[in-house]
């Protein structure tokens, strides 16, 4: 399929298959690269889990997802989110992103184009191409919590895409950024997936939903789930609340495609949603111990990066961050992300520290005997990916 050409297989890829063959030649490597919590799933999550399969609750469910989590799902966004949603507005997937799939799915249409925010996490270009639709990339401002996003906007433009916090920069939009957003898509008549699958992850700034603002209930696809929160990568459980008819037609493909998420693995986020929250206050407060000693390490060894207010990864400004992140692992075996897997970005390098206490050190002190060999100069490459050829993407 022609679509599928253009969608290239994630820099990230290449980075973690290397870092396998060190691994396998037993080279002591380090993976600062992935993006999931390293803790073990609380152990009443699991344990509701295997009480689910002993009380037989192994067979199909309703393809949105079991009324008792839809009802969860729908309290939670009201009370903590202040987004007025009913049980009818929410569908359970398997993972946040198959709803992020699921609503581009349903929402664009050939030609659209979506408005994306360099840099990005690197699924929804892929995705939005997969829904035959046109990315649109906006380069942040210099502080990476503003976009021009108005000067991009044409009679194509059918969705804006946000993540906060943010994946890969970890800011948290502030409530007059998101206030912007949601008049530009008022005005113009558009729609916003929002992507809050790190909103618990916070350390400094407060998360605001975007759907809670005034008009905006009906045009926002919020995204959510339980991987980050919960320590829940692998168990493959998210959410999507929207208006009835959007969350209709996302049901119809999800019904006709994978069913339903796991039944059992639904009794365990509808623990996770209504047990104690402690566990997600411990492994924040670890995750906030390792950024700060990131962050006072990368400054003491004299590297810029973003100011990171949440989610778990620092991105950070090395020169060439490709070749930084390929000799950092061919020579002292550290893996990160390199900027490039996000947008244009490729003078930065993503670190993620949802690993081990053990790992930050050794990374840190690794990193020192790095630069000093790397030549940490800023580059600006001028790589900008609106001049990415997507011209013929529907031809
Ligand atoms: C910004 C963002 N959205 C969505 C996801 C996907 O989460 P899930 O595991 O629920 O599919 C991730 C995972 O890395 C992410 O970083």
């Amino acid at each position: 399929m022609r679509r599928l050409k253009i969608i290239k297989p994630s820099a990230t890829l290449r980075i973690s298959a290397l870092a396998k063959e060190l691994l396998k030649e037993g080279k002591p490597v380090v993976n600062m690269s992935a993006g999931e919590p390293d803790f073990k799933t609380p152990q009443h999550i699991v344990e509701s889990a295997i009480n689910a399969l002993n009380e037989g609750k192994h067979f199909y469910t309703p393809t949105r997802g079991i009324p008792e989590l839809l009802d969860a799902i729908a309290e939670k966004v009201n009370v903590e989110n202040g987004i007025p949603a009913k049980p009818e507005n929410v569908i359970v997937t398997p993972g946040a992103k198959y709803a992020i799939f699921l609503a581009m799915q349903v929402l664009l249409d050939e030609g659209d184009e979506v408005i994306l925010l360099d840099p990005a996490w690197v699924s929804y270009e892929a995705n939005v191409i997969m829904a035959n639709s046109k990315p649109v990339w906006v380069k942040h401002d210099e502080k990476f919590e503003d976009a021009p996003i108005e000067d991009h906007i044409t009679s194509k433009t059918k969705m804006i895409v946000i993540n906060t916090p943010n994946n890969p920069t970890g800011v948290v939009y502030s409530k007059d950024f998101l206030k912007k957003v949601a008049d530009l898509s008022i005005d113009h008549n558009v729609y916003v997936l929002s992507d809050e699958i790190y909103e618990k992850i916070i350390y400094e700034g407060e998360h605001y939903s975007i759907a809670s603002f005034e008009g905006m209930f009906e045009r926002t696809i919020t995204i959510n789930g339980f991987s980050k929160t919960y320590s829940m990568t692998g168990w493959r459980l998210g959410y999507a609340i929207a208006c009835e008819e959007i969350i209709r037609d996302m049901n119809k493909i999800q019904s006709h495609s994978v069913s339903h998420p796991t039944s059992f693995v639904q009794y365990a986020g509808l623990t996770a949603l209504k047990g104690d929250q402690s566990c997600v206050e411990e492994m924040v407060r670890k995750f906030r111990r390792r950024r700060d000693k990131i962050l006072s390490g990368l400054n003491e060894i004299g590297i810029s990066y973003i100011y990171p207010k949440g989610a778990f990864y620092v991105f950070m400004k090395v020169g060439d961050g490709t070749e930084f992140a390929e000799r950092f692992l061919k020579e002292e075996f550290v893996a990160v992300t390199p900027g490039e897997a996000f947008g244009s970005y490729r003078e930065y390098v993503r670190v993620s520290y949802a690993t081990s206490d053990e790992n930050v050190d050794e990374f840190l002190s690794r990193l020192d005997g790095f630069v000093k060999r790397f030549k940490c100069q800023v580059l600006s490459f001028g790589n900008d990916l609106k001049s990415r050829d997507y011209g013929d993407l529907n031809g």
